[in-house]
């Protein structure tokens, strides 16, 4: 028998995380779910990433996100997890929950993006090949395909879960209306959607404003908010307008330097001096935030480090918010 073999805390189910039901399914997820979009990739460090899904789920934390692009290079962070799953987390398969995703580009030529049956297929049984695992608990279309006929998207989806290659299925970014429609066709079809996953945050509240989380609700379809502290933007790191080496910014990849604006950098201070009145700092402040909406389900945190996602789980003991604190942090955010 290997020493050092990963032995997850005994106490992972006593610590502080709450579970929260998924929709109108049998599924609860952990308020917090960890994204292994960025720092999971081949060029990031594997040691790193490992202490991270082993913080992770010694807290609580069963709710693992991917998809099939995530790296760089893409594949890579499921080829990460893969090994993890490999070395250290196969005997608590049952106790995960895994998700992946397909519809961003990914290889080349007219079948390696978008949402058509063929896409999508390949797409899992690569994902499934790199994860190692046999199954996926939620296999989501990554976006919506104007292209491609709902009905196949959907059609694709419903016969994953025929197959046992997913458990259940979701839908991301789609726009409302068509939203409905795919809730619709998944229902009819005996599959119905676990999840909508979308961009929600402080700083980006779409979902909220056009009526996407009350639709998921009202249809039994659970809300994961993505890129809750606006891929960093909510946390006390920028504040000092610096944009310290190796953080997301100092990349100018998916998070620009030119959106931290004089203007921007006043919005996060107010925030900030009110996360600070709470006891909390502004990351956890953004994330219990979030997690005051009946309708999410769990937000689904980044992290770059052991640190930031113990920072970050302290969201589950903030006070709740008082009405005046809502009206107050609605103000800022608007103003
Ligand atoms: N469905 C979709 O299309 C979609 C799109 C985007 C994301 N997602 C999912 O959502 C997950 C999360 O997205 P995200 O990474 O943008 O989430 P995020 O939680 O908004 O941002 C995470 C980043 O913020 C910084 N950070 C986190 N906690 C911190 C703390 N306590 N103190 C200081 N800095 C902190 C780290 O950046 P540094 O590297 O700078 O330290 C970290 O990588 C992804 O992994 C993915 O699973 C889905």
């Amino acid at each position: 028998m290997e020493e050092n073999k990963y032995k997850a805390a005994a106490s992972r189910y006593d610590s502080s995380m709450q579970y929260r039901r998924c929709g109108r399914s049998g599924i609860e997820l952990p308020a917090i779910s960890l994204g292994l979009w960025h720092n999971f990739g081949a060029e990031d460090s594997f040691e790193n990433a490992r202490q991270m899904v082993h913080y992770a789920f010694d807290h609580g934390i069963t709710s693992f996100d991917l998809a099939n692009n995530y790296g760089p290079p893409a594949g890579s962070a499921e080829e990460t997890f893969g090994r993890l799953m490999a070395e250290d987390l196969a005997p608590y398969r049952d106790e995960l929950f895994v998700s992946t995703k397909a519809g961003h580009d990914m290889w080349p030529g007219p079948y390696g993006t978008w949402g058509s049956r063929k896409h999508l297929f390949a797409s899992l049984h690569a994902s499934l090949r790199r994860m190692k695992l046999d199954y996926v608990d939620v296999f989501y279309s990554h976006r919506y395909d104007p292209q491609t006929p709902l009905e196949e998207t959907m059609q694709a989806l419903a016969d994953m879960v025929r197959q046992g290659k997913a458990l259940y299925v979701g839908i991301s970014k789609y726009p409302r209306e068509i939203a409905g429609k795919a809730y619709a066709y998944l229902r009819e079809s005996h599959t119905p959607c676990l999840l909508y996953q979308g961009r929600f945050s402080l700083l980006s509240q779409v979902p909220r404003e056009e009526g996407i989380i009350e639709q998921a609700a009202d249809a039994g379809v659970g809300f994961m908010a993505f890129s809750p502290l606006a891929q960093g933007l909510l946390t006390g790191k920028y504040l000092d307008g610096k944009i310290e080496p190796g953080s997301r910014m100092s990349r100018d990849g998916f998070l620009k330097k030119s959106v931290l604006t004089p203007q921007l950098l006043d919005r996060l201070h107010a925030l900030d001096r009110m996360a600070h009145r709470r006891g909390q700092t502004l990351a956890q402040f953004a994330l219990s935030w979030l997690l005051h909406f009946p309708e999410v389900t769990s937000v689904l945190v980044g992290a770059s480090s052991v640190k930031q996602l113990a920072d970050n789980l302290q969201a589950l003991s903030a006070p709740a918010f008082t009405d005046e604190e809502l009206r107050e942090t609605d103000r800022l955010v608007k103003e």
